[in-house]
């Protein structure tokens, strides 16, 4: 783990709502693993204070890029970064999704920007020989559908805008029944009432599956304490999403 500044490639607009900002670095693009976040200090002086958590979507030769949409003022003053200017990255951070079996199907499942660490994953995955990888992707309607460098996609929406019309855990759950006997590992990333849909659904086909849970952090790297999930099974009450995470076993925790 390491603090650099990091000058901007290019920051694009990918979506209605999403920016993409691509940053060089041989250091991060070369150790980030899928799942890993950065905390950026999104500009220099005291405002905003804290740095700003992000998924590394995505890692090109010497490049890195996250996605995001516009949230708060740290967004705001990201989306508006110009070729050369200089961002304070700390990282890597956190620990990584792991492979699966070699006899499984991975599937992909993320609701809205929750599928900012799938672009990377996917590429790991295809790297280590899982070319059949198969990525659900829900949001509200089809303006929220981020599918950037996505691959065999299943899009779910609320409205029925694009694609099945539900959640995208009931599609997965069609996918099961219409699959049934396929080995599967299940990754997934979205805001938690969807990922509490998809534990109950794994849970009851007893099935596996990695989750990246999100939270608001502060220091990102376990010493203010105030990122804890509650774990079951553990020998400890609860753990740290910044540290002991943000991945972890699906069913290893208690999503709020
Ligand atoms: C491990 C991790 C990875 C993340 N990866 C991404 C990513 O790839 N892309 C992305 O767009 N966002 C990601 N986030 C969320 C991102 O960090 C926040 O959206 C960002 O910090 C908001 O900063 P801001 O200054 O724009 O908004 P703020 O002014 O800080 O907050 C604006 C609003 O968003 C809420 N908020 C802030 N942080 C979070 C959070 N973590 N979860 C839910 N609500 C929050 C605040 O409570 C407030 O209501 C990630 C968070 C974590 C913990
Ligand atoms: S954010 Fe400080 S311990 Fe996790």
């Amino acid at each position: 783990m390491k603090i650099e500044l990091l000058p901007v490639v290019r920051c694009e607009q990918v979506a209605a709502t999403v920016y993409a900002l691509h940053m060089r670095s041989f250091y991060f693009a070369s150790t980030i693993q899928p799942g890993q976040f950065i905390n950026i200090k999104v500009q220099s002086g005291f405002y905003p204070l804290l740095r700003r958590p992000f998924s590394v979507a995505q890692t090109q030769d010497d490049v890195i890029t996250i996605l995001f949409d516009i949230v708060g003022e740290g967004t705001r003053i990201l989306s508006l970064k110009k070729p050369g200017d200089m961002v304070d990255v700390l990282g890597p951070l956190g620990r990584p999704f792991t492979l699966p079996q070699s006899d499984t199907v991975p599937l992909l499942v993320a609701g809205g920007l929750g599928m900012a660490p799938m672009p990377i994953l996917t590429k790991w995955l295809k790297a280590n020989g899982f070319k059949n990888t198969e990525t659900f992707l829900g949001a509200r309607s089809k303006d929220y559908l981020v599918d950037y460098q996505l691959e065999n996609v299943h899009y779910a929406t609320d409205d029925g805008s694009q694609g099945y019309h539900g959640t995208v855990v009931s599609l997965l759950d069609q996918w099961f029944t219409d699959n049934r006997g396929t080995e599967v590992t299940v990754y997934a990333c979205g805001p938690n009432p969807m990922l509490r849909g998809l534990q109950n659904l794994l849970q009851g086909r007893s099935l596996k599956g990695q989750v990246s849970l999100e939270c608001v952090m502060a220091c990102g790297i376990g010493i203010c304490q105030g990122c804890p999930v509650e774990s079951v099974n553990s020998t400890k009450r609860y753990r740290l999403v910044c540290n002991d995470g943000p991945v972890f076993d699906i069913h290893s925790v208690v999503i709020q």
